[in-house]
């Protein structure tokens, strides 16, 4: 069975559409797994909805005409992940008051353009593609799980459970080259969980890693949300690109 639908490698694949084009190929497999159970997109952790985004088949393309410019310039740069000597890759705060925009459509088209990029990349270079090279992290359910471990009177299994899980994905969002950061900033934070939140993102910016950024906020609250030295960090080298219009949510298209 044909499965350029089914694979983000498609729109740049010789082998797309052919009769090579299914699920034993095993770039398909490299990215999309056995059964979608591994592989490079799933282990990225963007939820399932917008796991084959890509920057010529989002749904937000056409409402979002000069978001999407930018989006393509900045994708562009992401050959540059490959040139260690080369200029920055900077990170992106997607922001709108309002939601369903498609702030976390975009962001994960980026994340979805950055395997793909570095998959392809990898391979023209000889080197091997890394198990992960981008991940996705859902800021608010970092955020339940950290509270999770910190109730009291909460059964030790439940409490280590969610332990063990907000430490792997806080390992993940320090040592992906590429980080999606979604939802950032829409709900109280303890002074321990902003400290955890500011180690991963100074992690990144120090090691000039990019991040993309989603926020119902605009960049200037962050100061007030978290505090001046997460705010600072999260500007540095940072596009702001500002989603307007109604909500989508909800609507078929
Ligand atoms: N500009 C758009 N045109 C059409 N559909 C859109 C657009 N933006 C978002 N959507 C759809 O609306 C839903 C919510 O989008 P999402 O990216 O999650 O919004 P946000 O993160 O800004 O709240 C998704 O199903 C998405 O496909
Ligand atoms: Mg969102």
């Amino acid at each position: 069975m044909n499965h350029a639908s089914k694979c983000i490698l498609s729109t740049q694949c010789k082998l797309a559409n052919s009769e090579s084009c299914n699920a034993h190929c095993p770039h398909f497999i490299a990215l999309h797994g056995l059964n979608g159970v591994s592989g490079r997109v799933a282990t990225a952790g963007t939820p399932r909805d917008y796991r084959l985004v890509t920057a010529s088949n989002s749904p937000a393309r056409a409402e979002q005409a000069s978001v999407y410019r930018a989006v393509d310039a900045y994708i562009k740069t992401f050959e540059r992940q490959f040139d260690a000597e080369g200029e920055r890759i900077k990170s992106l705060y997607l922001f709108s008051e309002s939601p369903g925009t498609g702030k976390t459509t975009t962001a994960s088209v980026l994340l979805n353009e950055w395997l793909i990029a570095h998959y392809i990349g990898s391979l023209r270079l000889g080197l091997q593609p890394l198990q992960q090279p981008a991940y996705f992290l859902d800021v608010n359910n970092w955020q339940t799980l950290y509270n999770e471990f910190n109730r009291n009177n909460i059964p030790r299994e439940i409490a280590e459970t969610a332990s063990r899980e907000y430490y792997k994905q806080m390992k993940y969002a320090k040592t992906a080259p590429f980080v999606v950061f979604d939802d950032l900033g829409i709900r109280d934070a303890s002074q321990p969980f902003k400290a955890d939140l500011h180690s991963v993102i100074n992690h990144r910016v120090t090691n000039k890693m990019p991040s993309v950024y989603t926020s119902n906020l605009p960049i200037t609250e962050m100061e007030f949300v978290f505090d001046k030295r997460l705010y600072d960090r999260v500007r540095d080298f940072c596009l702001v690109i500002l989603f307007d219009g109604e909500s989508n949510r909800g609507m078929r298209r």
